[in-house]
C-alpha cells in the first residue's frame, strides 16, 4: 500500500503507528482515512473472527463504520494527548493536525471522539501521556475540559456529539 504523501508507518510505542515525514501546522489536513464502509453487524462479526480488525474500525455515522484494512488508517494509534483529530466532511473522515506536528512525530488521535454512547468497545491505554485516562471509553466519559477543547477543534463529529447532549 503506498502511504499518503508526507506519512509513513513505523514501529512506535504501541506496535506500528503513523509517522510524519514532514512538518504539519496546527489545523492542517493530514490525510483522508480511507476504507470500506461496513455495518455494525459486520463489526460484531469481526469481534468473533478477527478482533484486531474489529478494534481498527472507525465509527463513521450512526449506523456505519469504516474498516481501514489495507489502508494507513489501520495504523492510527490513540493518545490521550493527541496531535491530530478526525473531522467528518461530507461522507469522508479526514485526519487533521490539532497541534503542530514535526517530522518524525507519531500522528495520533483520541479514539473516544468516535465512540458513541452505544459503543461498548474499551481499550486499556498505554499512550504514556501525563494526562493518560488509562482506559479509553466513550466520548461521554471524556473529561469536561478535553470534550470542550475537542468541540472547539471540531474533532467530535456531529453524530457523536448529538448523543452527548
Ligand atoms: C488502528 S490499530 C493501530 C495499529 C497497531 N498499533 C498495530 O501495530 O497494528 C489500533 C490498535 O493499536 C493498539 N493501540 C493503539 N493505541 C494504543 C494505546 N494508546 N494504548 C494501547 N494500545 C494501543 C490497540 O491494540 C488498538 O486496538
Ligand atoms: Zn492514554
Amino acid at each position: 500500500m503506498p502511504y499518503p504523501k508526507g506519512l509513513t508507518v513505523r514501529p512506535v510505542r504501541n506496535g506500528h503507528g503513523i509517522v510524519a515525514l514532514k512538518n504539519f501546522k496546527a489545523g492542517a489536513f493530514i490525510c483522508e482515512i480511507k476504507g470500506q464502509i461496513v455495518t455494525p453487524q459486520t463489526v460484531w462479526r469481526y469481534w468473533e473472527t478477527d478482533p484486531r480488525r474489529g478494534a481498527n474500525c472507525f465509527r463513521s455515522s450512526p449506523e456505519r463504520y469504516l474498516d481501514p484494512e489495507g489502508e494507513i488508517g489501520a495504523y492510527a494509534n490513540h493518545s490521550c494527548n493527541p496531535n491530530a483529530g478526525i473531522v467528518k466532511q461530507g461522507r469522508k473522515l479526514l485526519l487533521k493536525a490539532i497541534t503542530p506536528i514535526a517530522r518524525g512525530d507519531e500522528v495520533t488521535h483520541d479514539y473516544s471522539t468516535l465512540l458513541g454512547t452505544d459503543d461498548v468497545w474499551r481499550m486499556c491505554c498505554n499512550c504514556g501521556a501525563a494526562n493518560c485516562r488509562r482506559v479509553v471509553k466513550t466520548a461521554a466519559a471524556l473529561p469536561a475540559a478535553a470534550l470542550a477543547r475537542y468541540r472547539k477543534l471540531r474533532v467530535i463529529p456531529a453524530f457523536i456529539d448529538v448523543m452527548l447532549r
